[in-house]
């Protein structure tokens, strides 16, 4: 065996952890991939959660808040607000703004009715049921 370290030897290594470590980025994907239809619980996404997060979207509310780690960060987090308030304190919340209080940032009126309320909140239902983010945040009001 030669004492040195020569340049096929370099080479060979180089080559060798390419090849490993693509491999294991690919097991690594395709684990992730599989378990994917079991996080996502995708059975739930009824025509009124898709009617909601139609709402969702046309009425801005990711320019304010975040879903799941994504948007702005200017109002709370909703992604798990239907298990942190309930559906009732939603709707109650969404009909009562502005609160106007002081010293606090203020929500819109959007005048929603009854039906989007709803729509909306079993959006919000099915958005805290999922589980992409792996039972992140820890802490529920985290
Ligand atoms: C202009 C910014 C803005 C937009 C747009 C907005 N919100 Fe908000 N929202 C806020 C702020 C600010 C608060 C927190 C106010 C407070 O705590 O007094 C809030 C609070 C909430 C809460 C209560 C959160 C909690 O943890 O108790 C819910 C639910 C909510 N918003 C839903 C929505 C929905 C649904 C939409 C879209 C239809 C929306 N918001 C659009 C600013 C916004």
């Amino acid at each position: 065996m030669s004492e040195t370290f020569t340049k096929s030897m370099a080479r060979n290594i180089f080559y060798g952890g390419a090849v490993f470590f693509f491999l294991l980025f690919l097991a690594l994907t395709f684990d992730t991939v599989q378990s994917v239809p079991k996080r996502s619980h995708s059975e739930g996404v009824t025509d009124s959660v898709i009617r909601g997060k139609h709402i969702w979207e046309t009425r801005d509310c990711i320019g304010c808040h975040t879903l799941l780690g994504e948007g702005a960060y200017f109002a709370p987090e909703l992604g798990n607000v239907y298990k942190r308030r309930g559906g009732e304190f939603i709707k109650a919340w969404i009909r009562a703004q502005p609160t106007g209080a002081p010293g606090r940032r203020q929500m819109p009126q959007f005048n929603l009715t009854d039906q989007q309320l709803d729509d909306l909140v079993n959006f919000l239902k099915w958005t805290s049921e999922i589980n992409t983010t792996r039972n992140w945040p820890p802490n529920i009001e985290g």
